[in-house]
């Protein structure tokens, strides 16, 4: 939803250069329209069949994005007490969260419990046990699947591959039998569903196919045991656009795993987080200064790693675009509709209105903070002044989930677009804010 013109750019109908006016800059951005679009897309790649779509919290855990989600009838994937308090907040149903994570707590444990979810996703042995004797301590019975681990190789970035043997999650497939006779026995456990997360970022459909054909296979044995589920949890992982990744519809991504649930009544669980969120959102910064040098220019903004970590931390690639001139500059009135997903459309170089041409030079775009590996972008061809505002996009999936305060930099404001109107859903974090836990030692 973000629209690129001459002059200026928009998400729906806002123009980007109005909500650094207003909420300042750096700033996360997202269109409730995409939001939605997103969800809806899947819906209806689900209309076939009993699913529940959970959304992955730690993608984006905004109450106000969850509280979106919620009010669209989605349930939730959790990892974490926190992320089960912000669902509860944002007036998500417990009863349709499950709890993935390979170290849940027992303090986790028993808050999960009271508060009633719909599922654990057991990544171990020890973990049934503790789970076991939690449950038990409250006069409760845990409801659990195991995740089990098909070794499957996503063919996507090996820090978020989760699927394979090697990987620290999930339950090896050969022990998986074992597990579940073990769960039966436990008195304390309720035998729900069977899950499996094979990564994340993934293009191609069959890895996830491929899982999902595995996981019934072990469905089918367990059944001969009288081991049987009411959900089968297949996970998040697709992927979505940043460059020019061959991604599909979401109803052709799912395709080849749907088919292979045809004739199953079992209910189907899906974690999507990055589909749902990434290319809804956005991250407005602004061009602090510029050096141009022998070697390099570098365009120094006011957004950092610590805002938005992909780039530093994956070496992932975020397209960035100018959508506005600095205030020393003649400001063309933007103009223009919208359009689904906050990708950019049209060109990428929003013109200073009536100044003087800038000359398009290759920058490295980078954060002030103190780390060679702090940037958001290499080798970027545009044409800059100081002032100038900047989108890096595809920033609403593990964009301001993933931030910190490193160097001791507030984080960043959030702001969702709906329509012509802006709401400010997370204020910009203060300086005495930052300071207000510690103690000090005299
Ligand atoms: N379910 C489980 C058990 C997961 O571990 C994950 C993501 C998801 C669902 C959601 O996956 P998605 O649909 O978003 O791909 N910080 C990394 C991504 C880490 C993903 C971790 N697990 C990044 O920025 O690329």
């Amino acid at each position: 939803m973000i629209e690129i013109l001459n002059g200026g750019a928009r998400v729906e109908g806002v123009p980007l250069a109005e909500i650094a006016a207003r909420y300042g800059t750096p700033c996360y951005v997202y269109s409730r329209a995409a939001l939605e679009n997103a969800y809806h897309a899947y819906r209806q790649a689900l209309a076939d069949r009993p699913a529940r779509i959970c959304y992955a919290v730690k993608a984006n855990s905004n109450l106000s994005i969850l509280k979106l989600f919620a009010g669209l009838g989605a349930g939730f994937d959790i990892v974490s007490g926190g992320e089960l308090a912000r669902v509860i907040a944002a007036g998500g149903d417990p009863g349709k969260v499950v709890f993935s994570g390979v170290g849940k707590t027992r303090a986790e444990m028993q808050e999960a419990l009271a508060a009633g979810i719909h599922c654990f996703n057991v990544e171990s042995a020890s973990e049934l046990e503790h789970l076991d004797a939690v449950a038990g301590a409250l006069g409760k019975r845990a409801p659990i699947s195991l995740r089990v681990n098909p070794d499957v190789d996503p063919k996507t970035h090996p820090y978020i591959s989760t699927g394979l043997r090697s990987a620290k999650f999930g339950v090896p497939f050969d022990t998986a039998i074992e597990l579940y006779r073990r769960a039966r026995a436990l008195p304390h456990l309720e035998i729900r569903g069977i899950a499996c997360h094979i990564g994340s970022q993934l293009i191609d459909p069959q890895p996830a196919a491929e899982a999902a054909g595995k996981v019934l296979e072990l469905v089918d044995i367990l059944a001969k045991e009288g081991i049987t589920f009411s959900h089968i949890d297949l996970g998040g992982g697709m992927g979505i656009r940043y460059r020019d990744e061959p991604v599909l519809p979401v109803a052709d991504y799912l395709a080849p795993m749907l088919d292979r649930l045809v004739g199953r009544k079992e209910l189907l669980l899906l974690e999507p987080g990055r589909s749902l969120v990434g290319n809804a959102g956005l991250l407005l910064t602004r061009v602090e200064i510029l050096k141009h040098g022998a070697e390099k220019n570098f365009a120094v903004v006011d957004a950092a790693m610590n805002d938005l970590a992909r780039p530093a931390l994956y070496d992932a690639y975020h397209e960035i675009v100018k959508v506005g001139a600095g205030p020393s500059q003649a400001d063309a009135p933007p103009v223009g509709g919208s359009e689904p997903g906050l990708r950019a459309r049209g060109g990428n170089d929003v013109g200073a209105g009536g100044a003087a041409p800038i000359a398009t030079r290759r920058y490295e775009i980078v954060g002030p903070v103190c780390e060679s590996g702090d940037f958001l972008g290499h080798d970027r061809e545009l044409a800059l002044a100081e002032g100038d505002l900047l989108a890096v996009l595809s920033a609403g999936a593990y964009g301001m989930a993933m931030s910190s305060n490193y160097n001791s930099r507030p984080r960043a404001a959030e702001v969702m677009v709906e329509g012509t109107e802006m709401r400010l859903i997370r204020r910009r974090e203060t300086l005495a804010e930052l300071l207000a836990d510690e103690l000090p030692l005299l």
